[in-house]
């Protein structure tokens, strides 16, 4: 059976990561969560002390960065340099930052290379911001998510409870549309739909039900 790139993209907490790690796995590929890379490098930009603005900066910054992404029984582990920093990417500090960083096209440049390396000829599922835009053109399956802001606040909510953070509903609903604003008006591979991507709406749908439609659509490309 042939093996195809699936590119998944969205805003910021649409589900996109649970659903992809389930379609991967269903379908025995690989999982590539695009967005872990960008919050990496802002940690270390973060822990540098450089100047966040500067793309010169960031850019030189990550060609000097050695960023992996291993499969474990928990999900993807996020190697920064050889350190395990899969929990500290999730920090406040590094989502309030990472757009920021990822708007800078010396970072983006990159960025694309690492993923389009990382993807070659083996079945991918890919979750981000432009991977049926940019990273994976031609990828036979190209799904946008989305869901209302207040629905994907909630569900980011409920994560982090289970988690044991306490950020209150409302400041999640803010930090998740300035994140979108952010992603979706920088000049270099804004956040948008692919012209040739179906958009899946996940406001009414349980992940099971969204990875479940994804699934048949991945194996109709078969
Ligand atoms: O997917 P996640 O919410 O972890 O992504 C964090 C941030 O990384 C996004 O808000 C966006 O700024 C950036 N990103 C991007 N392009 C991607 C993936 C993520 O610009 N392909």
């Amino acid at each position: 059976m042939k093996s195809i790139q699936i590119a998944l993209d969205g805003p910021a907490a649409a589900g996109k990561s649970t659903i992809a790690k389930i379609v991967a796995e269903k379908l025995g590929y690989i999982y590539i969560d695009t967005g872990a890379m960008y919050r990496a490098i802002t940690l270390k930009a973060l822990n540098a002390g450089i100047d966040l603005a500067s793309s010169e900066r960031t850019g030189q910054l990550l060609r000097n960065t050695q960023i992996d992404l291993q499969p474990s029984e928990e999900g993807q582990l996020v190697f920064l340099d050889g350190k395990n920093v899969t929990e500290d990417i999730r920090s406040q500090a590094v989502t309030s930052a990472v757009s920021l960083i990822a708007s800078h096209e010396s970072v983006r440049e990159r960025m694309v290379e690492l993923q389009q390396q990382l993807a070659s000829g083996r079945g991918v599922v890919m979750d981000g911001r432009d991977i049926g835009t940019h990273v994976l053109p031609n990828a036979e399956l190209k799904v946008y998510m989305s869901a209302t802001v207040e629905e994907r606040a909630r569900r980011r909510y409920e994560e982090n409870t289970e988690r044991g953070f306490d950020t209150p509903l409302a400041d999640l609903q803010k930090e998740i549309a300035a994140r979108d604003k952010m992603d979706s008006e920088r000049e270099v591979s804004p956040l948008r739909q692919a012209d040739d991507a179906l958009y899946l709406d996940t406001t009414n749908l349980t992940i099971e039900q969204a990875a479940a439609d994804i699934l048949k659509l991945a194996e109709e490309r078969l």
